[in-house]
């Protein structure tokens, strides 16, 4: 069913203040919307939050999301709260007409992400995902480069995501050492955001075979560190490692790292934690002097919660499917899934 289309929504209720929130928060400031609620059940997280945004901030608060379901001014939802809340409330939210930008993943279960898929185009609203990786500049010039061909056909990738997890990160989120609040560790946390970047620059999986790595937090019920084997349906492989045991402060990119590394018949290309590609290719236009050089792209950091609800609000004013559709990033929740349905049962598990 189509979107209704319309003017740019000025009015957001966000529903949960915390890590993620703040940087929504600050996302519709900087393109001009209105926040109308915060809502935490934490009262003085709301509270706290307007504080920090200053005049700028929410008109309302409150410690119920409903209210602000029920306010005929309420546009639009956001929803930053832990990963079993996303279905309901979405559904709660899409049933009172509202448009919804739902936090990565989209769902704890494929049913709950269908239920979800079904009632947005019902109620004919938009449902994205903040899936802000797919906004990151880096990855969009990595794909350029893919479909260029500049590497030729895509043969093996390696992805990581390494990360180190302070005991404060733990202590300021209860929710994520409960594997159902969660909905799994750290392959749904951060494997989540690395699937759907490996479907939007490889295509479609056909299988993963994932593995678990002895538990090191004892205080967590989900993975900590876990390795997914990828086949892609392109015939090309993959390796996924999603990890909290890394102990290090001192890359630019702060206490995480993100490395992706893609081979193919022709090139090789890298993303460093330093944000910079490095590419060398044997296509001839590559190779001015006939044998390889190593080409380099520097692109600057940007703020992928604001690009990303830029995109949303636009998809609302236009009525155009945004790139992280619930019906989109319904698939890289399937990895997710198919992963610890891996793990659980030491097989590779098709999609
Ligand atoms: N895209 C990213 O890079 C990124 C980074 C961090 C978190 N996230 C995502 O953001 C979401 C929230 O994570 P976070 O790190 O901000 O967690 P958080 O714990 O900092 O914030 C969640 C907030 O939700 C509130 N809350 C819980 N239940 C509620 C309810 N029923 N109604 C209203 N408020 C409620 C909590 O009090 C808390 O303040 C998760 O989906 C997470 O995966 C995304």
């Amino acid at each position: 069913m189509p979107v209704n289309a319309g003017a740019r929504p000025r009015r957001i209720a966000l529903i949960g203040c915390g890590w993620a929130g703040l940087r929504h928060a600050r996302g519709y400031i900087g393109a001009g919307a209105e926040l109308r609620w915060l809502i935490d059940t934490d009262a003085e997280r709301a509270e706290g939050l307007r504080r920090e945004l200053g005049a700028a901030g929410a008109t309302q608060v409150g410690t119920d999301y409903r209210e602000a379901l029920r306010d005929p001014a309420t546009d639009a939802v956001d929803i930053c709260l832990p990963h079993d809340l996303h279905a309901p409330i979405a559904i709660e939210a899409t049933g009172a007409g509202k448009h919804v930008l739902c936090e990565k993943p989209l769902a704890a279960t494929l049913e709950e992400a269908d239920r979800m898929i079904a009632a947005a185009g019902r109620a004919g609203v938009v449902l994205m995902v903040a899936e802000n990786v797919r906004f990151d500049p880096v990855f969009g010039k990595v794909g350029e480069l893919l479909r260029d061909g500049v590497i030729g056909m895509p043969a093996l990738v390696q992805l990581a995501r390494e990360c180190y997890l302070r005991a404060s990160f733990m202590r300021d989120r209860p929710w994520f050492l409960d594997a159902r609040a969660a909905a799994g560790g750290i392959m749904m946390s951060g494997g989540v955001h690395d699937f759907s970047l490996l479907l939007s620059l490889l295509g479609e999986v056909e299988s993963v075979h994932a593995l678990r790595a002895p538990q090191r937090f004892a205080e967590m019920q989900g993975d900590d560190t876990s390795v997914a084997l990828v086949r892609f349906r392109n015939g090309a492989i993959g390796t996924l490692v999603e990890s909290f045991l890394m102990k290090s402060l001192t890359t630019a990119a702060g206490p995480e790292i993100h490395t992706l590394r893609i081979d193919g018949d022709l090139g090789s290309l890298t993303v460093g934690a330093d944000r910079r590609i490095r590419l060398f290719s044997e296509r001839a236009d590559y190779q001015p002097g006939g044998g390889l050089v190593a080409h380099e792209f520097h692109i600057p950091e940007a703020d992928t919660f604001a690009l990303e609800i830029e995109h949303f609000l636009a998809a609302i004013e236009t009525g155009v499917e945004p790139l992280t559709s619930g019906r989109s990033q319904r698939a890289a929740l399937a990895c997710v899934l198919a992963a610890y349905r891996s793990m659980e049962t030491g097989q590779p598990v098709p999609l």
